[in-house]
Formats: C-alpha cells, structure tokens, sequence
C-alpha cells in the first residue's frame, strides 16, 4: 500500500478555483470542493449535488450547491485569521486519496504570538449523507481565541440564486440551513452537530442565510483546542435505494467507518505498476476522483461531465458517461455502471419529447442532459468574447451521437456483467427507440443506393453541420445492429418485452427496417492513401497547422468553432473524432489503417477537449505503439493534477474535475496497455506496456466473478481469485 497524498505546501492565492477542484473529495451524493473552511462563495466553496437543478429567470438551468456546513473560521484576541486575506507564516492543503480525507494546517503570525489551525474532514463514503470534520487550534501564547463555524446558506452559484427561501433551525442540539429552490421546490437541508471538546463559552447567531456558534474560550499556549463536527444533507429529491439514516455518530466512529469504506474501495480498485511511480500515482488519483463522483446505492443517477466540483457544465450529464466513465465501474462495481444506465432509461420522456421538438422520430437524448431527461443545452452555448453576445451553436441540435454513445455504454455493460436482465426493464425499449431515432435521420439521394446521415456535429465540435461524419455515422451503425441482436436476445429470453415490441411497431417490420439501416447506411472507405476522411469535404478544407491557427486568435479565450471560429475553415479539429471511431472499431481496420490515421489526425488535433487525449492513446495501442501512446495517457490520467486546464469557452468558464478523462486513463490502462481484451472465452490479456513499466497489477470483476490479473515483461496471468 502506497500513500497517496496530493499536497500545497504554500498558500498561493492564484491556485483557489483549481485546487478547489483538485482537492475535491465526494461520495457521489455530493462533491465538497477543496476550498479552505473559512472560505465563501467568493473562492467557489461548494457542496455540489447530485441530480438537483435549479433555474433562475431565463439564465441556464444548473445543478445546486447545498448549504456550506463546513464554514469555520478563528479569533484570536478579536481579529479574525483566515486566507486568503491574511498573510500566512506557514500554510499547507493536502488530499490523502486513499483515505478520502481532506486536510489544512495553517499558522499566522498575531501581535501576542502564533497561531496555528488544523482541519481534517471527509464526505462520508460510509454514510453518504455525511460530513465529519476535526477542527483545531492552537496558540504559542495565552490569549482569548475564538472558533466561529456553522453553516453558511449564502452559497456559490454561477445562474443563481438558487434557494428562494431559507429556514434556519436550531433544535435539539441539531442546527440547520435548509433552501428551497425556486423553480421545483426542492428542500436542500444541511444540518450539524456539534461536539465542542473543551471548556467554552458557546453563543448561537442566526442570520438570514446561516446559523453559526461563537465558542470562546481562553487558549492556554500549547494547549490543542478541537470540536468536532457531524454533519448531514437531507433533500427532498433523494434517490437511496438503501437506509440512509441521520442518526447520532461520533466523529471517530464516522470516520473509522469512512476509511474502511475506501479500503474496499481500493481493494477492488488499485493498480499497480512497477517501474513507474508517476504513472501509477496519476491513475490512482484518476480513480479516486470516479469514486467520488460514483452514484453508490442510488437507483437512477449519472455523472455530470465535471463530476460534482460545481455548477460548470450546468452539471449536465454527457455521452462522456457512457463513453468515457462507465467501464470503469462496470469491471469494479458493476451496480454503479447499472445506476448510470438506469438514469438513461429512466429519463427516456426526456429524449423521446426532444425527437419529437425536431420532428424525429424515436429517442434523441439530451446533449446537457438533467433531471427527468431534460436538455439543459441552449441553442446559444457559448458567449462571444468581443461582442459579448450568445453565439448559435449547434451542439443542442446537432449533435446526434449522444443515443448512440448510450447503446455503445449499455453493451458495454451487458458483455461486461452477463446481466441481460436490463433488458427486460426498460433497456430494450431505449435501444430500440434510439434506432427508431437514428432511422429517421437517414437520407438517401434518389440515385444513391445508400443512406446518409446530414447536417450533424460529430465528436469535433469545431466543424458545425457537416455531412457524412464517420463517427456518427458509424455509431448508428452499431446502433441499428445492437437493435437487431437485442431484439433476437429477447425474442430468446423476454418474449414479454419482443411481444411488446412486436405490438408496437411488428416485430418483422422492426427487423426489416434495422437491417437496411444498417446494410445501407454510408461508411465512408479509407482513400487511397489510407486515410479515412471525417466528413464530407474535410480534405479541401485549409491544411494548416495547431500553431498557426491558434497564433490567428485575437483572445486567448476566442471560440475555435461556430460560424467565424478560426479552426472552422481548417483541418484543425478539436478532439478525436475519426481516431475515436477506430479506436472503438479497430478490428475492422488494419494496423496499416489505423497507424494512418493517427499519423493524420493526431497532428491535425487541438486536444481542446479533454477526451481527446485517452482516445488517441488507446488507438496508438491498437497500433501496438506503447510509447506513441504513453503521454497522451498521461496528459488524460493527469487532467486534474497539472494546472492549466482549459478554462474558458468564449465567456463561459468551464474549469472542473475531469471524469472522463479520468475514466479514459482507466481504459487505456487497462484495454489499452494491459490488452484486456472480451473473447468468446471470457477475458484474455494482450498487454503492451510502456517501456517503464516492469510489471501491472490489478483486479477486474468481470461477468460477477473477481478476477486478479498480473502482468510483467515475461507474460500475463489472469487468475479468479
Ligand atoms: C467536449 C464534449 C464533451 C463536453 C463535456 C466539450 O468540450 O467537446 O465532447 O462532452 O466538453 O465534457
């Protein structure tokens, strides 16, 4: 067992937003940004929630932060120390991610001595509701010092205000926040008890947002002053599908329980790799981060594409679930990857009403989607920067590939776990309606004997309305195909759902109608040169490098794409898009193919999308190039742990946590160098590690049963332990 400690040993104001994020420990019911106690809306504090959304007048529907029960701050002698304001002598913030623990030390200088605090807290991976926090002082002299902490309601919101009305409780030794939000009134209550472990004075304020307790005290010079705080969020919106009590527990007792949940967790989660401590730290720090955000004993629940460091993203679900995230869980905690799914098929009425706003047929998901379904995207997604005015994007309507990555997530499951019995609660249902959906996109021209699919936004959202796009396209392909062997599955094991179907739309019509989908749908070939082109046209488009089209920006924040964006006219796309579609079909394609194409594409890559990295670096495996491979895996398993990240699209800040890069780590990690490959046989390894690497080890569920896999330059073993 290794340490596994992210740590700032320097207080360095400009790191606040980032370090709230790189910092952030979770338990999938809500993410706690890795801001300081004492700090408030103005340094992005947040308890984000999961699947609670909120919208205030025409701004953007986004997710909610809950009331801030972690709000702690000192006295001493009268005057308040606490950052950023106050200059430190000495300061350090540390993530211990084995342990799901948050901790901060900080000392100031004051005219009668030093002072030093200590916090430790977590998000309870052991009872979700749950926060615990130890918060400590100490002094070098004698003084009168003072802890204020309560919960603060006044909370950070990008389209806010999102509570229309507070309640502030103080009953039973129990304090409480509660909001309610203005568009469905939903109850969001974070409530504390308090454990002051000294002698003190403790006098109880309310205002209108907060309710905060002043423990005064005399501090005795090197004597520890601690409280201890248990706290809890209750909303009206939850979703356990087990016991999730608020009853009394200790601080010890919650956190005991805490750290062995995160050894469970990292029991089944871990890998190791020797000869390269970087790597192996990165990635697990890539798999701490989707433990955090993992929808655990919830029934129907996804992950936002910033996971749940904030409102950024509207905290909207993306195919990045299906796509990047959810293989991941479905080779650990395979309830999880179903949770995730269960949100798709639960909020169907969603996609199947946003096919029917464009005159489609079937189940067309939301590109941002929310609760219920819902498409948070706008038809104006990104502010420009001169004018200031919305730009027409065309993500909401046009990118069409989102269905599909559901289906793609979904088979992934279902090969994955043995677990056909989705089908038989609602999954077939969906994937036939995201064919139906696909289906009624296609065109043909009269003299063509093929289908085309037009007027879309593939992956590279750079290029707006093309036709023909090879990922899209593609993905349709998979899912018409999927359609048809489900429907055979069901015909076998679910004669209930096919008689349903059959009543529906007839079963032989179905068939009919998926096999010519599927038959005659366009694939565009690779030219002659081996190169698959991504859309129709793209080749005549101007030919130019990432550099030089990025030297054309007149602000660095400036959109790339839309209308007048300078990588529209080029050949310069944002994020895998051919690339990702063989990597995912790279069986169909040779090596030669494949080395082809990353050979074009990937110079011709922005990488201004985070998935893009874990895309190319899977496919340079498929090419069986590990060193090719080996830093665009790293530039993904490192996404949150270098600063730098893109923050800005246009106007719109979209800094955050990065799942599905993280998620993409993990795959290339395990599919990618490791080869776990699915056969007819059950799982086999090809590996192909890294130079570096001298040996990997971890562990797979793999179809219920838990397998450890070993792995060094003399070969692979995969044992069922
Ligand atoms: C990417 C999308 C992605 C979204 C959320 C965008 O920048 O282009 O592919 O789904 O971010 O992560």
């Amino acid at each position: 067992m290794y340490d596994f400690i992210a740590a700032e040993n320097k207080f360095e104001k400009e790191n606040i937003a980032w370090n709230g994020n790189r910092f952030l420990t979770g338990n999938g019911y809500f993410g706690i940004r890795g801001t300081l106690e004492e700090y408030t809306k103005e340094q992005m504090c947040a308890v984000n929630m999961a699947g609670i959304y909120d919208r205030v007048g025409d701004a953007w529907r986004e997710s909610v932060n809950a009331p801030n029960p972690l709000y702690t701050y000192i006295k001493i002698n009268g005057v308040k120390y606490a950052l950023p304001e106050a200059e430190p002598l000495s300061h350090s913030q540390t993530l211990d991610f084995r342990r799901g623990l948050h901790l901060r030390t900080t000392s100031w200088q004051t005219p009668g001595g030093s002072v030093t605090v200590s916090c430790e807290r977590f998000a309870s991976m052991s009872r979700r509701r749950f926060i615990g926090m130890r918060y400590s002082v100490k002094t070098d002299f004698d003084c009168a010092a003072e802890i204020v902490t309560g919960i603060d309601g006044d909370v950070w919101d990008i389209n806010g205000p999102h509570f229309v009305k507070m309640r502030i409780g103080d009953e039973n030794g129990i304090k409480s926040v509660t909001g309610i939000t203005g568009e469905k009134a939903v109850s969001v209550t974070a409530a504390e008890r308090l454990y002051v472990l000294f002698d003190a004075e403790t006098e109880t304020e309310k205002t209108d947002k907060a309710v905060l307790s002043h423990i005064r005290f005399k501090a005795a010079a090197g004597t520890e002053y601690a409280i201890e705080k248990t706290s809890y969020i209750v909303t009206s919106a939850d979703d356990f599908t087990e016991e999730c009590t608020t009853s009394e527990v200790t601080y010890r007792e919650l956190k005991d329980e805490h750290i062995s949940a995160w050894d469970k967790i990292w029991s089944l989660s871990e890998i190791e790799i020797d000869g390269d401590d970087e790597a192996m730290y990165a990635l697990n720090y890539s798999i701490y981060h989707l433990n955090c955000i993992a929808p655990r004993g919830m029934r129907s629940r996804s992950i936002p594409a910033r996971g749940l460091s904030g409102q950024v993203y509207k905290g909207a679900v993306f195919w990045d679930t299906e796509m990047f995230m959810i293989d991941y869980y479905i080779h650990t905690e395979p309830e999880i990857a179903k949770t995730l799914l269960q949100y798709r098929i639960d909020t169907i009425g969603g996609a199947l009403k946003k096919a029917e706003e464009y005159g489609l047929q079937g189940a067309y998901y939301a590109w941002e989607s929310q609760e219920g379904g819902y498409e948070g995207c706008s038809d104006y997604n990104v502010t420009d920067v001169f004018t200031n005015r919305p730009m027409r994007t065309h993500f909401r309507d046009k990118q069409y590939h989102v269905s599909a990555a559901i289906v793609y997530g979904l088979m992934k499951y279902i090969r994955g776990t043995g677990d056909y019995d989705i089908l038989n609660g609602g999954a077939l249902g969906m994937v036939v309606e995201c064919a139906r959906f696909y289906r009624s996109l296609l065109l043909k021209y009269a003299d063509k004997p093929y289908y085309e699919i037009h007027d879309v936004v593939g992956p590279d959202e750079y290029h707006e309305r093309v036709n023909n796009n090879i990922y899209t396209n593609r993905m349709a392909k998979l899912v018409f195909d999927t359609a048809l062997e489900l429907i055979d599955i069901a015909g076998r094991r679910y004669p209930d759902r096919a008689a349903e179907l059959d009543k529906k739309y007839g079963i032989e019509a179905l068939r009919a109608m998926l096999s010519d989908s599927s038959e005659k749908l366009f694939i565009r070939e690779p030219d002659e040169n081996g190169i698959i082109e991504q859309f129709d046209g793209y080749f005549k488009l101007e030919d130019v490098s990432v550099d030089e089209v990025r030297s054309r920006l007149i602000d660095p924040r400036e959109y790339w794409g839309g209308a007048y964006g300078v990588a529209a006219g080029t050949q310069v796309i944002k994020q895998a898009d051919t690339a990702a579609m063989l990597s995912m079909f790279a069986d169909e394609y040779g090596a030669d193919i494949l080395k082809r194409n990353f050979d074009y594409y990937e110079p011709r890559t922005e990488h201004g999308s985070s998935l893009s990295a874990c895309m190319y670096s899977l496919l340079a495996c498929r090419i069986g190039e590990a060193e090719k491979a080996y830093p665009l895996f790293m530039k993904s398993a490192k996404a949150d742990l270098v600063k730098g990240g893109k923050e800005w699209a246009g106007l719109i800040y979209i800094g955050g946590t990065h799942p599905a890069s993280e998620g993409g780590a993990w795959i290339v990690a395990v599919n990618g160098f490791a080869g776990i490959t699915e056969t007819e046989n059950g799982i086999e390894c090809r590996p192909l590690l890294p130079e570096k690497w001298n040996a990997m080890r971890f562990k797979l569920v793999y179809k219920g049963r838990l397998y450890g896999v070993s792995i060094t330059k003399a070969g692979a073993e995969i044992k069922e332990i």
